[in-house]
């Protein structure tokens, strides 16, 4: 049998993107049409404004992506589409125009959920990898610990309680006044800055996989309102370096001792924020002192893209978990 031909779509958030897969793991095109630039004047994404831009993005990056892949629309095997979680109206452009291209092409259509999208983006990045494995997912909307036992079986293993650390990440970039999206502003800064504010770490005590960043949020805003208030200038970097830390420390801490518990000897970074520098760094170094195998995307692999919904999707056909043309949005989709 010849390797099927996935078309991905993905307009969740505030990216339009489309990809044509060979296979489950060979990427032949993966278009990313951003919004950042439309929101960046609001400091952060507006939803309207959101799906009406995807409506007008989302067939000219279909066709870049079977241009740019060589492929005719007639030679695609089946269509994988994010159906949550995200904005529903952002959803509900993409999983319309999936819906559309699945019936007129009388193929296969799979509902993907985005979150176990991020988490293969590794199984692209690197084709060696294979389940089990334990994934750090962190993304503006989520921070979780999962257990992936097999490419269609995961068990949460603990998830944040208020804000995702990505979201953490936005909103101490805007009280310092950077643009958004603030992670990686953030990751720039604390390069030049020295982690010396001891800013809090939520729920470190022993198996709880659980997370917490709320906390830490209002801890550097009381931090920053304090330092006005005695008229002191802003140690910006300073404050970045040690925002970033406490995040950082927290979840690398919690990520092998999830490992270590599941009796596993690989861990898997996942999401948007697996971009930042410090993070991807202190993982290695600690995977490294533990003899843990340690897998991360590289960084257009990170942050939201049509590829890793069509590896997941891929995976997904194989096992038979096939949508019907009744798919709908889910914003609210857990894993
Ligand atoms: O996965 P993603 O592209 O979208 C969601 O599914 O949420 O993640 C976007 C998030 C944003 O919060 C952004 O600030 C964060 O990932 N991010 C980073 C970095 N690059 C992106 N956070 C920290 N450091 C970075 N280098
Ligand atoms: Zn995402």
């Amino acid at each position: 049998e010849k390797e099927k031909l996935t078309l991905a779509i993905e307009s969740s958030c505030d990216e339009t993107s489309a990809a044509v897969l060979r296979g489950g793991r060979e990427i032949l095109s993966n278009i990313i049409s951003t919004q950042i630039p439309v929101h960046q004047r609001f400091g952060g994404v507006v939803p309207e404004i959101a799906s009406r831009k995807h409506i007008v993005n989302i067939m000219p990056v279909i066709d870049e992506a079977l241009s740019e892949a060589g492929v005719k629309l007639q030679e695609i095997d089946q269509v994988a589409v994010t159906y949550g979680p995200g904005l529903v109206g952002a959803l509900l452009v993409g999983v319309s125009a999936a819906k559309a291209l699945a019936f007129s092409l009388g193929v296969p259509l799979i509902g993907v959920n985005h979150l176990e999208g991020h988490i293969f983006a590794n199984f692209l990045a690197s084709p060696e990898l294979a389940p089990p494995f334990v994934a750090l997912v962190v993304s503006g909307g989520h921070t979780a610990l999962v257990r992936v036992d097999d490419y269609n079986h995961f068990r949460m293993l603990g998830q944040t309680r208020d804000d995702a650390a990505g979201e953490a990440f936005d909103k101490v970039a805007r009280v310092l006044g950077l643009p958004y999206p603030g992670g990686p502003q953030i990751d720039k800064l604390a390069a030049e800055g020295r982690p010396v504010i001891d800013f809090p770490r939520a729920l470190e005590e022993k198996g709880n996989y659980e997370f917490s960043f709320s906390g830490l949020k209002s801890a550097v805003l009381n931090y920053i309102n304090s330092e006005r208030m005695k008229g002191h200038e802003l140690a910006k970097a300073d404050i970045a370096a040690s925002f970033q830390a406490s995040v950082v420390e927290v979840l690398v801490h919690k990520a092998f001792e999830a490992v270590a518990a599941a009796g596993l000897s690989t861990l898997v970074l996942a999401g948007g924020v697996a971009a930042n520098s410090g993070l991807e760094a202190r993982l290695r170094e600690e995977a490294a002192r533990r003899r843990v195998q340690f897998y991360f995307p590289d960084r257009i692999l990170c942050t939201d893209n049509a590829a890793m919904i069509g590896c997941r999707g891929y995976y997904q056909a194989q096992a038979g978990e096939v949508s019907d043309l009744y798919l709908n949005a889910v914003p609210g989709l857990g894993l």
